[in-house]
C-alpha cells in the first residue's frame, strides 16, 4: 500500500497535445510512496497509457457502461477499458447530477468495473442543500451502501466529493472531510474484511489545502479535479503527497 493516493480527474479537459504534457510531467515527478493515477478523457487513454508505461504512474478512466458489449451508441464498457487502463472513476456527481445516473446505475456501474478487474473510483458527496438540512450524513451513507451493494471486487477507492467544493475554490475543511471519510469506513465495514478500501477527499484541492486532507487519520489520498491540469500544481502535491506520513 502506498502512504498516498493522488488520482487526477482531467474530466472533458485537454488537447491531445496538453494531455501528453501532463502525462509526461507525471511520469518524471512519480515518486515511490505516492500512487499517481491520471484519468484523462477516454480519447487519450490509449496515449497516456503509453507515455506512463513502465513508470509508477497509473491509468484510469471517468466513467464506464455496465454491458459489456451492445447497442449502446456512445458508451464504453469495462471490457473495453481493461484493455487500456486499471482504474475507473464510478458515480461522480457530475455524472450523477448532469447525465442522470442514479444509485442504482452506479451500483450496477460498480460492480461491473470490479468483474473486468478494475479498480473503482466512488465519489459520493451531498449537495449544498443538504448539508444546510443536517442531511449530509444520511446521504452519504445511503450513497456508499447503496453502490456497494453488488460489489465484489478486492479493492475500492472512495472519493468524499461534496458538490458544494467542485469547482467552487473552497474546499471542506479537513474535519469535515474527516467527518466524511470516518463515516463511509463505518459503512463499508459490510464488506468482507479482506477487501483493501483507500478514502480520498475531493472538491478543490489544491496545493495550498492538499497536507491538511493528507493529515486526517481516515483520509489516504485526494481526488484532484482543476489543479491537475496545471503541471505546476501537479508537480507540487505530488511532492506534498510524498512528505507527508501519517
Ligand atoms: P476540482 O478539484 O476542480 O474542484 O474538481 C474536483 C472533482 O470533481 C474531481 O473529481
Amino acid at each position: 500500500m502506498p502512504d498516498h493516493i493522488l488520482v487526477a480527474n482531467w474530466k472533458m479537459n485537454t488537447s491531445s497535445r496538453e494531455a501528453e504534457l501532463l502525462a509526461e510531467v507525471a511520469r518524471r515527478t512519480a515518486v515511490h510512496g505516492v500512487e499517481s493515477v491520471l484519468c484523462p478523457p477516454f480519447v487519450w487513454l490509449d496515449r497516456i497509457r503509453q507515455i506512463v508505461e513502465g513508470s509508477r504512474v497509473r491509468v484510469g478512466a471517468q466513467n464506464l457502461h455496465w454491458e459489456a458489449k451492445g447497442a449502446y451508441t456512445g458508451e464504453i464498457s469495462g471490457s473495453q477499458l481493461r484493455e487500456l487502463c486499471e482504474y475507473v472513476i464510478v458515480g461522480h456527481s457530475e455524472r450523477r447530477t448532469l447525465f442522470g445516473e442514479s444509485d442504482a446505475i452506479v451500483a450496477k456501474k460498480l460492480h461491473t468495473a470490479a468483474a473486468y478487474g478494475l479498480i473503482p473510483i466512488l465519489c459520493v458527496g451531498e449537495s449544498v442543500e443538504a448539508r444546510e438540512a443536517g442531511k449530509t450524513e444520511e446521504v452519504i451513507g445511503r450513497q456508499v451502501l447503496n453502490a456497494v451493494a453488488y460489489f465484489g471486487g478486492e479493492r475500492l477507492l472512495v472519493a468524499y466529493e461534496p458538490i458544494w467544493a467542485i469547482g467552487s475554490g473552497t474546499p471542506a475543511t479537513p474535519v469535515q472531510a474527516q467527518a466524511a471519510a470516518g463515516l463511509i469506513l463505518r459503512c463499508l465495514e459490510t464488506l468482507p474484511g479482506n477487501t483493501d478500501v483507500s478514502v480520498l477527499y475531493g472538491g478543490s484541492v489544491s496545493p495550498s489545502s492538499l497536507a491538511g486532507f493528507l493529515e486526517q487519520p481516515d483520509i489516504d489520498g485526494a481526488l484532484v479535479g482543476g489543479a491537475s491540469l496545471d503541471a505546476e500544481q501537479y508537480t507540487e502535491m505530488v511532492r506534498i503527497a510524498a512528505t507527508i506520513t501519517t
